[in-house]
């Protein structure tokens, strides 16, 4: 393995502490089966996922934010007061403004921070990974939160059988703190968008475009609508090439990389990918199966899951890589 590949300023971008936060409340394979016109053995044969968590009453995006923020902070032996910067990233935002992140800037008592949303759809947690990489390698600033976080299920389009069954709800936060003696930590991020395809994973309405004060000539555009089948192959390609990228860049070979990580967006889908890349299948973290597609949260859970279950070791290599509605997509490499 290529030792010489480090950061691109005097500190270190390291990963101090992970958490995450699910809904208690679940539906299972067999619940929906009430709901459409579906099986469990569709649902399990085609994505992978058997549960997913659903917000209930008074859980929200800001309340699993701020729960998986409070793990994340005693897991970074952290207090609220010394954090300087929140990204949520979300595509279910408490509101349309404020931020969720001030939300939780409020709800955590992080009162020395600001807090910005990012809106990167399954990309998100990514995105909001490489920003923080810039800010905190230059020594901008000292640490940071980062939240991937979302309530789907409350655009959920519960009449649609192909996209319904996909989606959960969930948060996951990790602390990126500056180091100089640590390990590398954050070590290189890439991220990259195709507007031109935005019509094929989205949700419309309420925005400038479709305000709340005009009926909608269709209510559906109030729900999430994806076209499965377009971006299917789509996601693969492009996981394929960003996880050659990066190993690529940073003068890694496929087996240097102790575990991979990408946004659970259906089982098919990873292993196809994996399959294309040669990853044999312990290498690749999935955990699908138990939360469905939760956008935005799903890496950041699943490394929170990774951390906790002693996947990974210190001076282990991981991959995060994410696809998602934009079409944005994108990739960390994080050396622990
Ligand atoms: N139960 C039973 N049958 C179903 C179901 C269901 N839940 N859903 C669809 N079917 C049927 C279809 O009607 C179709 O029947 P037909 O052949 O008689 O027309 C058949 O199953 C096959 O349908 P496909 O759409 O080809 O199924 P596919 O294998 O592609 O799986 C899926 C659909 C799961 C949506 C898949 O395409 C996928 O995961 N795509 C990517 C999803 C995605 O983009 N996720 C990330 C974006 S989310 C975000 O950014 C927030």
């Amino acid at each position: 393995m290529n030792k010489s590949i480090g950061n691109n300023g005097p500190y270190n971008p390291v990963i101090t502490g992970t958490g995450s936060a699910v809904p208690v409340k679940t539906l299972t394979n067999a619940d929906f089966t009430k709901i459409v016109d579906t099986s469990d053995k569709w649902i399990t044969t085609r994505t992978g996922i058997k549960v997913r968590h659903v917000a209930g009453e008074g859980e929200t995006t800001a309340t699993l934010s701020a729960e998986a923020a409070r793990k994340a902070l005693a897991d970074a032996d952290l207090d609220a007061d010394d954090v300087e910067l929140i990204i949520v990233a979300t595509i279910t935002p408490e509101m349309v403004f404020p931020s969720t992140a001030c939300f939780v800037q409020d709800m955590i008592g992080a009162k020395n921070a600001w807090a910005f949303d990012l809106a990167a759809a399954c990309s998100g947690f990514v995105y909001g990974l490489s920003i923080v990489q810039q800010f905190i390698s230059t020594g901008r600033y000292r640490n940071a939160l980062v939240i991937g976080a979302e309530t789907l299920t409350r655009i959920t389009d519960y009449d649609d059988r192909a996209s319904c069954v996909l989606f959960g709800d969930g948060a996951g936060a990790v602390i990126v703190e500056a180091s100089q003696k640590g390990p590398p930590g954050i070590i290189y991020s890439t991220s990259a968008s195709d507007g031109s395809a935005w019509a094929s994973l989205k949700c419309e309405a309420y925005g400038s475009r479709y305000p709340v004060s005009k009926p909608l000539d269709d209510p559906k555009k109030a729900l999430m609508y994806i076209n499965g089948r377009e971006v299917y192959q789509l996601a693969i390609r492009r996981i394929v090439e960003i996880v050659n990228d990066c190993l690529e860049h940073c003068g890694l070979k496929a087996e240097d990389v102790k575990m991979y990580i990408p946004h659970q967006m259906n089982a098919r889908i990873i292993e196809s990918a994996a399959k294309r890349l040669n990853l044999s299948s312990d290498k690749v973290f999935l955990n699908i199966e138990k939360y469905g597609n939760t956008s935005a949260a799903s890496i950041p859970i699943a490394l929170d899951e990774c951390c906790r279950q002693g996947k990974i070791d210190a001076g282990d290599i991981v991959l995060l890589v994410a696809f998602g509605g934009g079409l944005t997509w994108g990739a960390n490499v994080i050396q622990f």
